[in-house]
């Protein structure tokens, strides 16, 4: 008898997690209110392209396509090989690209040259906090060049206590998901003031140049 797609997906991801811990970041995938929470920000994307990072089974990329990105809008980055093949055939026109998210410029360079500054979204699954700052700021520093002004970046953490801060960003919220096991905080940022770069928000006067 064949096993259902969660339950299958579950014992998989527990595999996995138990194989390289510090990289999966977690026992169990996303559940769907998890899902549904980082998704949100894919709806601010005003049709921009999404970019996700570590969609692991797939629970958040089901969510950032039910809330309305259409497929060949997504990019995701995921690092453990063997889940590339089953998100290709769960998610056609999604593009997944195997690689490490910490060479996320190099591997959109190579995939979708024409969407340098153009990401409206950015969903990580990444365990972030398992990384050095250093490597989490040369991320930051080449998302950055990936994303509109507009954009945001959404992160999730096993960490409750509000909020873990991370060098480059601003948060614009944060809140705790409590049906995820275990309990998980979304927070969203916007990119803060980085030399040599003009930010702008909705409403705000374009910079002169
Ligand atoms: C917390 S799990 C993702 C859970 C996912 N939302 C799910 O429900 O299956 C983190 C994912 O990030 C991936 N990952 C970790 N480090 C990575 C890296 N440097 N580059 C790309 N993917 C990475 C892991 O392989 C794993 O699939």
């Amino acid at each position: 008898m064949s096993r259902s797609a969660p339950l299958r997906d579950s014992l998989k991801f527990l595999r996995l997690a138990l194989r390289k811990p510090r990289e999966i970041g977690a026992v169990l995938p996303s559940s769907r209110a998890l899902g549904r929470a980082m998704a949100e920000a894919a709806t601010r994307a005003q049709g921009r392209p999404v970019l996700e990072l570590g969609p692991g089974t797939g629970a958040v990329t089901a969510a950032i396509l039910k809330a309305g990105v259409v497929p060949r809008s997504l990019v995701a980055v995921e690092r453990t090989e063997e889940l590339l093949p089953e998100l290709g055939r769960r998610f056609p026109g999604v593009q997944f690209i195997g690689g490490d998210a910490f060479k996320v410029g190099g591997l959109l360079q190579q995939a979708v040259p024409a969407w340098r500054g153009q990401f409206g979204a950015v969903i990580s699954s990444l365990p972030l906090l398992n990384f050095p700052a250093s490597l989490r700021d040369q991320l930051l520093e080449q998302l950055a060049e990936w994303m509109h002004p507009d954009a945001t970046i959404v992160q999730f953490s096993y960490s409750l206590r509000r909020s873990q801060s991370f060098r480059g960003l601003e948060e614009v919220s944060s809140k705790v998901v409590w049906l995820n096991v275990p309990p998980a905080r979304v927070s969203e940022f916007t990119l803060g003031r980085r030399p040599g770069s003009h930010p702008r928000r909705n409403g705000d006067t374009p910079p002169k140049h």
